[in-house]
């Protein structure tokens, strides 16, 4: 049985536990704590789980639980839960760092392996985090970090001592949601409301359109394929640098307009900007939650084009990463 503590019972949290619920059974994987900003659950028998999973399908805050214990942490939740792997769905803190970093150590410390969906930790000193991991004998799946819904980690991994120059590529739904609408005719700041409104963007849409989110996907896809670059490396653009005008232009000149993110692994520069693109580009396809990645590769090059989200994909692939955990924990205990 593996012992499983969910960190955060947001959009994807909630997604997780129903997901788990489905199909932890058959992977023989149980859940033991879940904790959101104020507290955590201990699930000490089935009626904890069955309340849990109400909340989780009525879309509502874990404090809501009878069993809710305030102030009681991740890190303590998954020391009490027993956990064996803590499934991080916490929201990002790129300029500090904190609370996710702090978190995330403090869990290896304890012997807990981690599976996650936020990117912080390991777009801002990826490569300390998995030493670390290593070092302690612990699992890290991350596959749902980047693109979620399509394999980009995969796709990388696949492709490591291979000799890929460049990696361009569309990271980001919720700037393609936000061109789309200036397409459409609306201006920058009525796009952003739009596709806040429709919850297609963050409620703070700078992760989005100041490039955070798509420079974090765009350094953990660059270390998985062997770089060791880190956020602050990464030159961001802000999408509001082109006015709705040249937008609008480039479509009539058979242009799009995307935020790309690139990577120029040769010489190490890792940049999100917008960029008017050529309309048979591939990264000029993306449309709405999809996104695209180009590896140039040895003279050629491969291209991945799939979903990113939404919440209740992301958890699912976040499951596949349990199945890599048990595999790797198989080996170990086999050796
Ligand atoms: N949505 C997607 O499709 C998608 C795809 C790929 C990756 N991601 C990433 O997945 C992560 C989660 O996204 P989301 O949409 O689920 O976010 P969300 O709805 O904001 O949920 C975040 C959860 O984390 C909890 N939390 C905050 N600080 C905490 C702390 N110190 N200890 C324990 N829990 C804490 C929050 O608690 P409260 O409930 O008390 O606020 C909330 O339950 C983000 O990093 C996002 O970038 C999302």
């Amino acid at each position: 049985m593996v012992k499983v503590s969910l960190v955060g019972f947001g959009n994807v949290g909630r997604e997780l536990l129903k997901r788990l619920a489905d199909v932890g059974g058959e992977l023989g994987v149980e859940v033991t704590a879940i904790s959101s900003s104020r507290g955590s659950v201990i699930v000490a028998g089935p009626g904890d789980l069955a309340y849990a999973l109400k909340l989780a399908r009525e879309g509502r805050k874990l404090d809501a639980h009878p069993g809710f214990r305030e102030g009681m942490s991740a890190v303590e939740a998954s020391i009490v839960g027993d956990a064996d792997v803590a499934m991080i769905t916490l929201p990002p803190s790129y300029s500090t760092g904190e609370p996710n970093r702090s978190i995330y150590y403090r869990l290896l410390e304890e012997g807990v392996s981690i599976i996650t969906a936020d990117k912080t930790v390991l777009s801002l000193d990826g490569s300390k985090l998995l030493e670390k991991a290593m070092r302690n004998c612990l699992f890290i799946g991350y596959r749902a970090t980047v693109a979620a819904g399509t394999p980009a980690i995969d796709a990388a991994r696949g492709l490591r001592l291979r000799e890929v120059a460049r990696v361009r590529a569309v990271l980001n739904a919720s700037t393609n949601y936000i061109l789309g609408f200036i397409e459409k005719g609306l201006s920058f700041e009525e796009a952003v409301r739009e596709s806040i409104k429709a919850k297609l963007a963050e409620p703070d849409p700078t992760i989005d359109t100041h490039g955070w989110d798509p420079a974090a996907k765009l350094v953990i896809l660059a270390n998985t394929l062997g770089s060791d670059a880190r956020l602050d490396m990464v030159e961001r653009t802000p999408l509001e640098s082109f006015s709705e005008e040249v937008v609008r232009d480039s479509v009539g000149h058979g242009r799009r307009v995307k935020y790309v993110a690139s990577a120029d692994l040769e010489k190490g520069v890792y940049r999100v900007r917008p960029e008017i693109l050529d309309s048979r580009d591939p990264l000029a396809t993306a449309e709405g939650e999809e996104n695209v990645i180009v590896f140039e590769v040895e003279g050629t090059s491969v291209l991945l084009k799939g979903p990113a989200g939404p919440a209740w994909r992301t958890a699912k692939v976040m499951v596949t990463d349990i199945l890599d955990y048990l595999e790797w924990r198989n080996k170990l205990e086999s050796c």
